[in-house]
C-alpha cells in the first residue's frame, strides 16, 4: 500500500492539553494532560486512582461538559477532536449515587433516554426489557418495580442499563461500586466487563479501589492530592477471567502492589508537607 492511501491515524477520542481548573483562587487540577485513543471496535477502559479531593470527579464533569466545571480555566479538553460540545447522549454519566427517577418505574428509568430520543413507545418498552435483562434484572420481576424497592446493587444495574442502552461513545463513570458489599461489587465489576466488550465504548471509571482499578482498566491513572496532575499512567493487563480468579494472580498483585506503594508514599508526603 502506497502512504498516500494508508488509513489515517486513528484521532484521540479524549484529550487534555494542559487542562487547568480554578474555582476562585483554588487550584483544583493543574496541567492535566492525557490523549486517549480512538481503538474502532474495542474503545479502552481507563481507571482513575487519587485521593479524596484531588479532581477526579472534576475530569469526568471536563469530559461530559458539565457545568461548572466546564469549560477549563486554562488548557483544552477535546473529544473526538473537537470542542466539548453541551452534555449529550455521546457522552454518558453513572454517578456513585443512585441518580435514577424515583417516581419511574424501572422500566421507563430504562427507556428514559429513548423517551427524550423520540423512539416509539413499543420499541422503547422492547429495548429497555431487554437491557433490563442484559444487567441481570428479572423482566417479569422487577421491571414494574420503582427504584425504593431495589437494593444497591440492582439500582447501579439499572443505572447501567440506562446509560448503555444509548450506546454511548465515552461512558463516565464515578465511583459507581462504592458503596456495594465486596461480593456484589465483583459480580458488577465482571459484569461491566462482560457489557463493556460489546459496548466498544471508551470508558472513564473513577474508583478508589486498587483492585477494581487494575481489574478493569487498559490503563490507569493515578493521580497526586489536590491541585490534581497526573502522577503516573500504568499500562496493566486487561480483564480475561473473572475478578476473583485474576485478583488471586501473583502477577495482578504485583501491579497492586506498585501502585499502593506509591499513593502510600504520595499520602505520606503530603502529610509531611500539611505540617
Ligand atoms: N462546584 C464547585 N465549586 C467549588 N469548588 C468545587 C466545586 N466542585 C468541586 N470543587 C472542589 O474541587 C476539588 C476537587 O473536587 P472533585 O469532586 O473533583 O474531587 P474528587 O477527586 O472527585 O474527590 P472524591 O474522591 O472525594 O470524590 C475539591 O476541593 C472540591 O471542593
Ligand atoms: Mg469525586
Amino acid at each position: 500500500m502506497s502512504e498516500a492511501t494508508a488509513p489515517p491515524a486513528p484521532a484521540n477520542i479524549v484529550e487534555f492539553r494542559q487542562v487547568t481548573k480554578r474555582f476562585g483562587t483554588m487550584t483544583v487540577i493543574r496541567d492535566v494532560t492525557f490523549c486517549v485513543p480512538d481503538l474502532p471496535q474495542k474503545g479502552e477502559f481507563i481507571a482513575i486512582l487519587g485521593p479524596s479531593g484531588c479532581g477526579k470527579s472534576t475530569v469526568l464533569r471536563l469530559i461530559a461538559g458539565l457545568r461548572p466545571h466546564h469549560p477549563p480555566t486554562e488548557g483544552t479538553v477535546l473529544i473526538a477532536g473537537g470542542n466539548v460540545g453541551p452534555p449529550g447522549s455521546d457522552r454518558s454519566m453513572v454517578f456513585q449515587d443512585y441518580t435514577s427517577f424515583d417516581n419511574r418505574t424501572v422500566e421507563d428509568n430504562v427507556a428514559f433516554g429513548l423517551e427524550c430520543r423520540g423512539v416509539s413507545a413499543r420499541e422503547r418498552r422492547e429495548r429497555a426489557r431487554e437491557w433490563i435483562a442484559k444487567v441481570g434484572l428479572d423482566v417479569d420481576r422487577d421491571a414494574r418495580k420503582y427504584p425504593g424497592e431495589l437494593s444497591g446493587g440492582m439500582r447501579q444495574r439499572v443505572a447501567i442499563a440506562r446509560t448503555l442502552i444509548l450506546s454511548p461513545r465515552i461512558i463516565l463513570m464515578d465511583e459507581p461500586f462504592g458503596a456495594l458489599d465486596p461480593t456484589t461489587r465483583l459480580h458488577m465489576q465482571e459484569l461491566l466487563v462482560q457489557l463493556w466488550k460489546e459496548a466498544q465504548a471508551t470508558v472513564f471509571f473513577v474508583t478508589h479501589s486498587i483492585e477494581e482499578a487494575v481489574y478493569l482498566g487498559d490503563r490507569v491513572y493515578v493521580f497526586s492530592s489536590a491541585p490534581g496532575t497526573i502522577l503516573r499512567e500504568m499500562a496493566v493487563p486487561p480483564p480475561d477471567r473473572p475478578p476473583k480468579d485474576m485478583q488471586r494472580d501473583p502477577a495482578f498483585l504485583e501491579y497492586v502492589y506498585e501502585i499502593r506503594d506509591l499513593m502510600d508514599t504520595l499520602m505520606s508526603s503530603t502529610r509531611a508537607g500539611d505540617d
